[in-house]
């Protein structure tokens, strides 16, 4: 199994062996599928008539990535997950479990996992676990640790699993609409892979609270307090930090004086989910702020040299403390170069993909660093999902051809980007009303242009009275 192209389920070495746990798990493969059209943040500002540079420089977007009608939830996912399975080599049968991570919710009883099954149908695999998952943006790492920990049950057949996340997200007209996108990842999960999820060092913060919900479900729209939510995000970065970091210094057998022994330096990376990018480089910056906080007074003047005056201050009172936020971004402006800025391509290309945010900083982030320079590295992951749930882990990265493979089967990315077509903000408005009047209307037939879309993407031909749903693959 190792260092092969392929990721064939049958090597005897992947099947547990009695009271051990399979080595390695993580992720064997990747691959992302992006909107084929979007729009211009900067020309958004014009048409918004807010002041230039607030979606550009003040959210620090360029991109936002959209579907028209003729793409929905199901059909983002049938093209990540039948592209992921077609160019990793593998057979439908070859999987046990698929998982699928959305808030973007079409019908309230039948899952997105259930369509996918269209897939397997040819393979005669319909012994296939896991179903939908959903809580905001961190229904797509519920679902990567199911599959985890369905690889590292005593259920574990040998089989690998496929996780996919994605999301459709749009705003109602107003301050929010500048922080939609869409996407979808799909990530091959399995032993010996050449992304380890590191075990024991998951730490999870959860708690009930309104920044942003759906609870109407005639509409696409969430109901978001956009401030509340940039607070809850915070906070919730702050005990997942915090808790990772007591995790880790447990680990490794230090005793919780020594307080600043783990921190960013623990890690050669630092991904966290992106609802824009402003909000990650800030979210780095708070990291500094707390490793700042860890450290003994004494030593303060010479690790955080002309910061003294913030000794003293309290985390849960400086969420829009701006003087702290702008001392500690300027503080971590290399720091955040060199560890978080490179995962931020697509999310400052195509905008929030919701849950499958966090896969795309991955995604970026490999993207753009050689393979020599990912080679034994440790990548520290922020989910949040708003409503509240919240994880950090950590991946470790293990050198050979299994990750150079993974890294080149990303090239398209970038010619795929390039590749989508610029509408103005005008047909904008008029493709998202189109979304807007015919959510859930059935029957209907989709208007938007199956020649915009990627050879190889599938989508909705049609709903029936029956709301059934049709689905095409673009030649
Ligand atoms: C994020 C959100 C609240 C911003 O909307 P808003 O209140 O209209 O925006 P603001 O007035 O705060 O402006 C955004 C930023 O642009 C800056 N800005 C405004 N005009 C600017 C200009 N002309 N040039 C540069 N920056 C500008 C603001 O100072 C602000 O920066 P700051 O947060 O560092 O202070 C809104 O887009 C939203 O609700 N999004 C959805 C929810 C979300 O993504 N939440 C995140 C956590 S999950």
């Amino acid at each position: 199994m190792d260092d092969q192209c392929t990721y064939s389920h049958r090597s005897s070495q992947n099947f547990k062996k009695m009271g051990t746990w399979p080595d390695d798990v993580g992720i064997l493969g990747l691959h992302a599928v992006i909107p084929s059209s979007y729009v211009l943040q900067k020309e958004l500002e014009e048409f918004h008539k807010v002041s230039a540079g607030k979606y550009t420089i003040g959210l620090g977007q360029d991109k936002m990535g959209f579907c028209t009608d003729r793409e929905d939830i199901n059909s983002l996912c049938l093209t990540a997950v039948s592209q992921l399975v077609s160019k990793c080599g593998i057979s439908y049968k070859d999987i046990g479990r698929l998982e699928v991570g959305t808030e973007t919710i079409i019908d309230k009883s039948k899952s997105v996992k259930s369509v996918l099954m269209q897939l397997f149908e040819e393979s005669g695999n319909h012994d296939v676990e896991g179903v939908d998952t959903t809580n905001a943006c961190f229904g797509g790492t519920s679902a990567l640790n199911n599959a985890l920990s369905w690889i590292e049950s005593s259920a574990w057949d040998g089989r690998l699993a496929i996780v996919v996340a994605g999301d459709i997200a749009i705003y109602a007209e107003g301050s929010a609409r500048p922080t939609g996108g869409a996407g979808a990842i799909a990530i091959l999960v399995g032993p010996n892979a050449p992304l380890v999820v590191e075990r024991g060092l998951r730490a999870t913060y959860m708690a009930h609270a309104y920044d942003f919900y759906k609870p109407n479900l005639s509409s696409e729209y969430p109901t978001v307090d956009g401030k509340l939510s940039i607070q809850c995000y915070l906070s919730a970065l702050d005990k997942c930090y915090q808790l990772y970091c007591q995790k880790a210094r447990k680990l490794s057998g230090l005793n919780d004086e020594s307080n600043d022994a783990v921190g960013l330096n623990s890690f050669d990376a630092m991904i966290f989910h992106s609802p824009y990018c402003k909000l990650v480089e800030k979210s780095l910056a708070r990291l500094v702020f707390i490793d700042f906080l860890n450290t003994p007074s004494d030593r303060v003047p010479e690790v955080y040299p002309g910061l003294e005056q913030f000794i003293n201050y309290k985390l849960e009172n400086t969420y829009f403390d701006k003087e702290v936020e702008k001392s500690f971004m300027n503080f971590s402006k290399e720091i955040y170069k060199k560890k978080t800025l490179s995962s931020l391509w697509l999310s400052n290309q195509i905008g929030n993909m919701y849950t499958a945010s966090l896969y795309g900083g991955l995604v970026s982030y490999l993207c753009n660093k050689s393979v020599n320079d990912l080679s034994g590295q440790r990548i520290g992951l922020f989910s949040y999902g708003s409503g509240l749930a919240s994880s950090m882990f950590s991946i470790k990265i293990r050198a050979g051809q299994k990750l150079n493979n993974l890294v080149s089967s990303l090239e398209y990315l970038n010619e795929n980007l390039n590749k989508r077509l610029k509408v103005d903000p005008i047909e904008f408005s008029k493709l998202m009303e189109i979304r807007e009047e015919n959510h859930n209307n059935a029957p209907y037939i989709p208007v938007g242009n199956v020649d915009w879309l990627y050879p190889g993407t599938w989508y909705l031909v049609d709903i029936d009275d029956k709301f059934r749903r049709k689905y095409n693959i673009k030649e």
